[in-house]
């Protein structure tokens, strides 16, 4: 199966794809100082939620870019039900190709994608391009929550302390204004989702001939989340404004 379908089931029945909860994401508008005047880019923007509630919280409008189908129709959906095509505009695409106007914007974000620039620093990198004068960056990052955690585990992957993000913001010429991580109870509520969505999926598909490859990846996502997420990995909102 395809790593993306993985995520197409696992994600079948959420709308925030991410250890956060509308409440922080409401919270972060209200911090950015948003308003009717704020435009926004985000990329990786899987079904447009933030952006949604920001427009309707704030009067915010925006654009938002997702190169998968599923999560992308989904978005289009939920703009549709809140009336708010006239404010979001939605963008199938891949964002490291997508050619976005530079310094366009009062805000870009990028909330648990920076793989897409393969890296947090790459992605500062690009976001910055985004922006108007005076612009925010809202950047959403997994980090280690300890400089112990065992060789075997960090180096699976490319994660950085939160130590690390701090130097790597300050290096990029921006300071570092607000952040929000994410609770046990968040990671619960992201980890299980994903879990509930294989398992609707398996209970609807009995006879499907990649069914097994599905539990696998369940029973995979499952151990990494007890042997390691719970107790090394943590995940953070920050909001980042130029050098002061
Ligand atoms: C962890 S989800 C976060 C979605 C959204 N930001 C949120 O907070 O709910 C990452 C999203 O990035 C999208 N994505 C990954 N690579 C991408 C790319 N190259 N271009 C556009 N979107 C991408 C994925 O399809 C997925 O929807």
């Amino acid at each position: 199966m395809h790593w993306l379908e993985f995520y197409n089931i696992a994600e079948r029945h959420q709308d925030l794809i991410n250890p956060t909860s509308e409440e922080k994401i409401t919270k972060l508008g209200e911090k950015m100082k948003m308003n009717d005047s704020t435009r926004i880019i985000d990329f990786g923007c899987g079904c447009g939620l933030p952006l949604i509630l920001w427009a309707k919280q704030f009067g915010i409008s925006g654009i938002g870019i997702e190169f998968r189908e599923r999560s992308l129709n989904r978005a289009k959906e939920l703009v549709a039900e809140s009336r708010l095509e006239n404010k979001i505009e939605l963008v199938r695409a891949d964002a490291s190709k997508y050619k976005f106007e530079p310094g366009g914007f009062d805000i870009a974000s990028c909330m648990g994608a920076s793989f897409i620039w393969e890296g947090f620093q790459p992605t500062l990198k690009v976001l910055k391009k985004a922006l108007k004068p005076g612009g925010q960056i809202l950047i959403g990052e997994p980090y280690w929550m300890t400089d112990n955690v065992p060789p075997k585990y960090a180096t699976r992957e490319s994660f950085h302390s939160e130590l690390d993000i701090l130097k790597i913001i300050q290096r990029e010429d921006l300071d570092l204004a607000y952040m929000v991580r994410s609770s046990p109870d968040e990671w619960n509520r992201y980890e299980t989702a994903n879990w509930e969505g294989m398992i609707s999926w398996l209970n609807e598909n009995p006879d499907h001939s990649e069914r097994q490859e599905v539990i696998d990846k369940m029973h995979e996502w499952q151990d990494d989340y007890f042997r390691y997420g719970r107790q090394y990995l943590g995940w953070a909102l920050y909001v980042l404004i130029p050098k002061l």
